[in-house]
């Protein structure tokens, strides 16, 4: 595997490829990470990915500098993934001047959910993946559910800005008893790991109501957050979207139309997120 630090040696690397498949990622590799790798191989050759803690996507109190970086470990784990060229650039070569030319996604679907708690949050994301496809121009990129509205707003923007990119989305991986696996779960003391997977039970349950026929949404979000409070966490939404757009159904909505639940919530100092298709 051939690590490259700056944008020109990524460009020479790979240099008159054109069935790339690239998974950008923030490091910390876990087994999630590793699903992304083997996807994207069977999406294109050669598998290509990205390491970079993204200064932009992180407010002022989220926890960029103390975000984990395992970069030797990392590097292990891709090599045993087959991966072909690692990008590794440091803020500098990312980013030599600042990066004021920025995307912005649309309001409606960037500051809601997430972008509601996490302001600047989806053009920060935005502005890095935008680049970096600029810097690998691949075929293919892969982006896991377990970030649904990132992987949307993501999608939405190759096609509005015509990038020739199909964004493929990868299913979560979780841990045996259900948590979604996410570098940020390292954060969690013993007693906030073994409460974590309440969150998947609780989407679960969410799923099971509204596929058992009840239809007042809201007092289902009303209740699990309710629930999650509670048990002590601090929900920031519990909040049932529609797939094709992630806005709330509304009461007119049809039965089949497909919906997904979607959380985030603090344990201890630790902010965890998690998602279930119903
Ligand atoms: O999901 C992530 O790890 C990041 O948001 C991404 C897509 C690598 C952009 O920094």
């Amino acid at each position: 595997m051939k690590i490259v630090r700056s944008i020109e040696e990524m460009r020479a690397q790979l240099r008159g490829q054109n069935r790339t498949a690239f998974v950008p990622t923030m490091g910390n590799l876990h087994e999630g990470h590793l699903s992304l790798m083997r996807l994207a191989r069977q999406h294109g050759d050669p598998v290509v990915a990205s390491i970079f803690v993204n200064p932009l996507q992180f407010g002022p109190n989220e926890d960029f500098e103390k975000y984990p970086r395992t970069l030797e470990a990392d590097i292990q784990k891709l090599q045993k993934e087959n991966v072909y060229v690692l990008f590794a650039p440091t803020v500098h070569d990312m980013y030599p001047q600042p990066q004021e030319y920025r995307v912005h996604p649309p309001h409606t679907l960037g500051n809601m959910l997430e972008g509601e708690f996490r302001p600047g949050f989806f053009h920060g994301v935005c502005t890095v993946v935008m680049k970096l496809m600029s810097c690998v121009q691949p075929r293919v990129a892969v982006f896991g559910k377990k970030d649904y509205q990132q992987l949307m707003i993501v999608r939405q923007m190759c096609a509005q800005f015509a990038l020739p990119i199909d964004v493929v989305g990868a299913e979560t991986v979780r841990d045996v008893d259900g948590l979604a696996l996410s570098s940020r779960n390292r954060y969690l003391s013993p007693a906030e790991r073994a409460e974590a997977p309440g969150l998947y039970r609780l989407l679960n349950r969410i799923r099971d109501e509204v596929l058992g026929g009840q239809r007042d949404l809201k007092s289902i979000e009303f209740k699990a957050f309710r629930a999650l409070a509670e048990r002590g966490w601090v929900p920031d939404y519990v909040s049932i979207r529609k797939r094709s757009d992630l806005q709330p159904p509304g009461a007119c909505a049809s039965v089949d139309e497909p919906l997904v639940v979607t959380a985030a919530a603090k344990l201890g100092a630790t902010r965890l997120i998690d998602n279930l298709e119903i």
